[in-house]
This record gives C-alpha cells, structure tokens and sequence, in this order.
C-alpha cells in the first residue's frame, strides 16, 4: 500500500533491529541483535509547547553532544523555531556541519573542563538561555520528558519488534534517557530482563554505580555521546543491573569490524555499547541469552574520524605492526642500514659536496671534538649557494643541522617512524659499537621486505 508522510516528523520512530552473526564470537551460547536507531527529540518539543515553555518564532537551545541536536534540528526546521546548539569540541565536524545544514546554529566550547566552569557547554548553554529572549533549554540530561519518551515509544517499539523474546538490553548512557525509559518498560515487562550500560574508561558512571563515588577523575576519551563526567538526573541507577568498561582503543576497532563483517556503519557509541555487551554477556551470563544492542548512530557523521586512518593513527588507535618490531630486527635484517660516513664540522662546502657524490649518499652526520652534533644533507648545501648567501669555499659549521636523534636498539620502529615524519635522522650503536645511520629508505626497504 502506498504511504506518503505529511513531513519528516512522521518518519521518526520504527528503526529497524538486526540480528548480528560475523561480529560475534563464533561459539557464543547468545543471540546477538542491534537496533540502529536515530534519535526522536519530538517528546520534548511537544512537552514545551503544551506547557507555553515554548512560543511560535521561539529559540530552542541545547548543550548537546550531536544526536539529540540532530533530532532538535529536525524538529525545529519543521516547525519554525530557531536553534542553538552548544556542542564540546571533540564533536566531529560533521555532526556540525549537518545541524548547521538545518539551519541551527552551533557554539563550540572546550571539553576538557569541569561541568561547573564557565567554559563548560553546559554552562554555555544556561548563559545563552538567559541572554536570548523567548528561549527554551530541552536540558536533555535533567528533564524527565526524555526518558518518559523512550518509555512510552522506544520500550514498547523493543519489546513488539523482539515479540517479547528479550533477556537483556545494552545501551549506553549520555543523557541517560535511552537506558532508563526503555530499561524501566522492559523490567516491567520482564523483570528477569538485564538492563546494563557499557561506560567509556574515563566516564564517571562506572565508578557511581559500583562504589558510589568516584574512584578515579573522570579522564578526557574521544568517543562521543555518552559516557559523563556529572551525573545527569536521566541515568536511573536503579533500572541498571550493572556496567561494563570500554576503552577507546575497542571502541574504535569494533567501529571499523562492525562495518567490515556485518556491514552496518554505525558509530563509536554504538561499536562501544556492542563490545561491551559481548565482554559482559560472554564473561556473565551462564545461560543461553537474547541480547539487544542500542546503536544510537549513523557512520558517516565519523568519517573524518573513527573512518579516518590518518586520525585513529594520530590518536593512537590503529595498531601498527611497526610498533612491534625493534630497531636491532632492522640491523640484524639483510637490507640493514651500511656504516656510516661522516665529515668535521672545518670540511668545506665543495669538500662535503664531493664526498656526497664520491660515496653515492644524501647525507653525512657531522663531527666536532669527536662528537657528532648534526647533520648536513643535499639540500642544506645547495640552498645557501644558489641564494649566494655561501661560498664553495667556506666552511660548513653554519649549516649544520640538529635534526638527529640516537635510537636505541629496544626502540621501536613505530618511534623511529614517527621521528622521520618530523625530518629527523636517527644513528644508532650497533651491538659492536659501530655507528649506523638510519634513514626513511632503510625503513621503507625494511618494511617491503617483510611485506607487512
Ligand atoms: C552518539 C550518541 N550515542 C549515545 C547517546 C546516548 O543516549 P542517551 O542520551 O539517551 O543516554 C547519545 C546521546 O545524545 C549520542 O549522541
């Protein structure tokens, strides 16, 4: 039958649930599904609007870490208010660009603050409402409305698409609204059913819940949406059977397999509360379990990041065989970097240019008083003499460079590595005590080799 909707509004809701089989471990006794879900802030609005909170031609801010933004964005677009959203600025600029592509306008502030400063997005967020008039803060993390709209629409939706056959539920906390609407309509409807929130290393909530204060300070991570480092009124302790941790490093990785074997592009919050959900269900439950996973997230608001290998690299997340192998493999390999040449720092312009092109290299580590203190290569000589700031005949100790670091033989090629992409050269002791240099060739040469 053919179904037309009177405008987006009406789309919200019914996202689908999936079952999971590639990403699971293979001899798990559970059953594994995901709901990929985005968010419905219309409950909000709404409450707002009966309540005269909200005025037609009104501003509608939020401190907002993306989804529920999206979802105010939406509505907002449709029925005419205006929006402000103040975001931590980890958020990707995707997330920003979209609610901007809305029409709303989006503040940044810094994340790593405490929730009381200033600076704070939440702070930010209260300051605006005051200064804007005819404005409404949804106030996501406090209002009862949020987790009373998962109850009355995202529990019943779960528990009619799962026909009842649900033993536990995964969802992390941001707002908390999620895990404590839909966790209290499925205890009701099944209290043997398990409500557990998998928590970011570095969120407080974890700490809360098992020793009911903080063990740790909450640490910056880079996952978004969830995870806190307050304790927002939304998170109902009491509907929560129990928490697990997940580093940033699983989060990411899970990102990027969930895709690869499954196919489904969500985002970190959403691989976060799945890698939880297995370390929880597999070390936890004895018996065979359904176990549905929340996936409040598209993939594509995380391309720049999470989908990003020059990012995940930047922040550490994405393993490197280099980070395993050690300068002495590269010695003691068969494309092992040659002795080194070197020359004195009294050595003149042509001297050195000669020695370059008599020996075939590219670069010679410098002497002075029996100390090597820098290094000169091709372009180091070539630069002052075609400026004419040099003569051929002039000594060389104005144009060595620093750029030289001694690698041990325990470090690791990963560090070498990452000293090259800022221009260094490394030298190194061989196990004999001769001098070797190390250059990006030998690594490059290295690495084909073994063909990692
Ligand atoms: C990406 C993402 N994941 C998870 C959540 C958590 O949902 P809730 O706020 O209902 O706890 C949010 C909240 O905005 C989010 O933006």
């Amino acid at each position: 039958m053919a179904q037309i909707y009177d405008n987006i509004l009406e789309t919200i809701g019914n996202t689908p649930i999936i079952r999971l089989h590639n990403i699971v471990p293979k001899d798990t006794i559970h059953e594994y599904y995901a709901k990929v879900e985005y968010f419905n802030a219309m409950a909000l609005i709404e409450a707002a609007e009966k309540s005269g909170e909200i005025k037609p031609g009104g501003t509608i801010i939020e401190a907002t870490s993306g989804n529920t933004g999206m979802g105010l964005a939406i509505v907002c677009a449709v029925k005419g208010y205006k929006a402000i959203f103040v975001m931590p600025d980890k958020i990707s600029e995707e997330k920003r660009a979209i609610l901007r592509a809305y029409g709303a306008k989006v503040v940044i502030t810094p994340t790593a603050v405490e929730p009381e400063d200033p600076r704070s997005y939440l702070s930010v967020a209260n300051k605006l409402r005051e200064m804007t008039p005819n404005s409404f803060i949804t106030n996501q993390y406090h209002n009862p409305e949020n987790p009373n709209q998962h109850y009355k629409t995202t529990g019943p939706e779960i528990w009619e698409q799962m026909d009842g056959q649900i033993d536990a539920f995964f969802a992390g906390a941001g707002t908390g609204g999620t895990i404590s609407g839909v966790g209290k309509y499925l205890k009701e409807k099944n209290p043997n059913c398990q409500i557990v929130c998998p928590d970011p290393v570095g969120s407080i909530l974890y700490d809360l819940y098992y020793h009911k204060k903080v063990m740790s300070p909450p640490k910056p991570y880079k996952v978004e949406g969830v995870g806190e480092d307050m304790l927002p009124d939304n998170v109902h302790m009491d509907v929560i059977d129990g928490f697990v941790q997940v580093s940033d490093q699983e989060s990411f990785a899970m990102t990027r397999e969930i895709v690869a074997k499954e196919a489904i592009c969500v985002g970190p919050s959403s691989a976060m509360c799945l890698k939880g959900a297995i370390k929880y269900s597999e070390e936890n439950f004895k018996e065979p379990k359904k176990v549905l996973v929340m996936m409040p997230d598209s993939g594509r608001a995380y391309l720049s990041k999470a989908f990003n290998d020059a990012w995940l690299k930047d922040n550490g997340f994405l393993p490197s065989p280099l980070k395993e192998m050690r300068v002495k493999d590269l010695l003691g390999s068969s494309v092992g970097p040659k002795s080194v040449i070197t020359t004195t720092v009294d050595k003149t312009v042509i001297e050195v240019v000669q020695l370059l092109k008599d020996k075939g290299i590219s670069q010679v580590p410098v002497y002075s008083d029996k100390q090597i203190v820098g290094i000169l290569d091709e372009s180091d000589l070539l630069r002052p003499l075609a400026m004419g700031t040099l003569k051929p005949n002039e000594p060389i100790i104005h144009l060595v460079k620093g750029n030289l670091i001694w690698a041990e033989l325990d470090d690791t090629l990963q560090h070498l590595s990452d000293h090259f992409q800022k221009g260094y050269v490394a030298l190194v002791k061989d196990p004999q005590g001769d001098i070797k240099i190390i250059t990006k060739i030998d690594l490059l040469e290295y690495i084909g080799e073994l063909g990692v």
